[in-house]
């Protein structure tokens, strides 16, 4: 007994950007990316698809899913690096948008690792209030924050959104803990400027514009140790090995850091869920929307442990585990 996710949602925009796309824009190939990164296809957002608008109908789902009306809901969580404004937060949209009169709204900065801070934050508003129903949501619109001629990062990203509606349940299942971690010492080999600041005396040095700057090879390695320690340490906490796992739902940054991760952990092809070639890497949608993939593709059924791991700017990682 404990917190449970009552139910699941996701969106996607409308627009498919394959890498033979990608090819008329910066001089990549489809094979270069393939091969080192494993992605295929991303969804770029158009229109009025914003980060909110995105959330709000991944949120609907979701809700429908746990049979639970948005005027039910006591608090929305929205982690994000890419709102379409700075104020209001994308939450407080979210919350105008789906009509969740009772509930108060804030946005969460953790990059790839945004919704798993969230659901361990939803879990404290829980265990506090058993009554509590929270949304938590994890949606980008990266496209927006890319540098799209620079093609060490504009090949890498996609936009959505995925959303969980967090709760407490008296069965068997529920959330069983996380191990979470920050190292804000390294923020140089993933970061993203604020836009210039108009205060002369406050600017920022070297501030390159508010687009995605990384050093992939370093990202890489941190990733891939952060990861695979974080399991290690949550699974020595909880007494539980990795043949107790039913799915890991790692965060989808790129097939070969994925690779390396089950390689490390001797992972089972079939026990790790990947969908990194269709939407490339979400950043806070990612895991999100992974887990309402499974759910809904019945990967996950009543009794299994789940596992979600996550790494991305900040640094920010983590791990976390749910019995569904
Ligand atoms: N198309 C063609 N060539 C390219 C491209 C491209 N899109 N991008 C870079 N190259 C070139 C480079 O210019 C370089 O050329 P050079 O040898 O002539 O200098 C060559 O390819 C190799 O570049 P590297 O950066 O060394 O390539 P690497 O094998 O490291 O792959 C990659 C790059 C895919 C970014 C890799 O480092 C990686 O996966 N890093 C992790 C980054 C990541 O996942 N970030 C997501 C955010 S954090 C997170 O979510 C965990």
């Amino acid at each position: 007994m404990g917190t449970v996710i009552l139910g699941t949602g996701s969106c996607l925009p409308r627009n498919v950007v394959t890498n033979s796309d990608l090819e008329k824009i910066v001089d990549t190939t489809d094979e270069w990316i393939t091969s080192r990164t494993g992605i295929q296809s991303r969804h770029i957002a158009s229109g009025d698809e914003y980060t909110y608008k995105l959330s709000a109908r991944a949120a609907e789902k979701a809700l429908e899913m746990a049979g639970v009306g948005a005027e039910e809901l006591d608090l929305i969580v929205v982690a994000t690096i890419s709102s379409h404004m700075l104020m209001p937060s994308s939450a407080c949209f979210v919350q105008n948008e789906i009509g969740a009169t009772n509930a108060f709204a804030w946005d969460l900065n953790a990059a790839c690792s945004g919704f798993l801070y969230g659901i361990d934050l939803a879990d404290k508003y829980v265990r506090a209030d058993k009554k509590s129903k929270i949304l938590v949501i994890g949606a980008e619109t990266l496209s927006t924050r890319i540098n799209w001629e620079d093609r060490n990062t504009c090949i890498i990203f996609g936009d959505g959104a995925g959303a969980a509606v967090v709760g407490y349940s008296e069965s068997e299942s529920g959330y069983i803990g996380s191990n979470l971690s920050s190292d804000g010492s390294l923020w140089k080999l993933l970061h993203m400027h604020a836009p210039e600041s108009t205060n002369p005396n406050l600017k920022v040095p070297d501030n390159t514009g508010a687009h995605i700057v990384m050093e992939g090879r370093e990202v890489f390695k941190h990733a891939v140790k952060a990861m695979e320690d974080a399991v290690r340490g949550l699974l020595e906490r909880e007494q539980l090995t990795l043949d107790d796992i039913n799915l890991v739902i790692p965060h989808q940054a790129n097939i070969r850091i994925l690779n390396k991760l089950k390689e490390r952990l001797q992972l089972p092809e079939d026990k790790v869920f990947i969908n990194v070639s269709d939407y490339g890497n979400t950043s806070a949608a990612s895991i999100p929307i992974a887990l309402d993939e499974a759910k809904r593709s019945n990967r996950i059924s009543s009794g299994d442990t789940v596992l979600f791991c996550s790494f991305g700017g900040g640094f920010t990682w983590g791990a976390s585990l749910i019995k569904w």
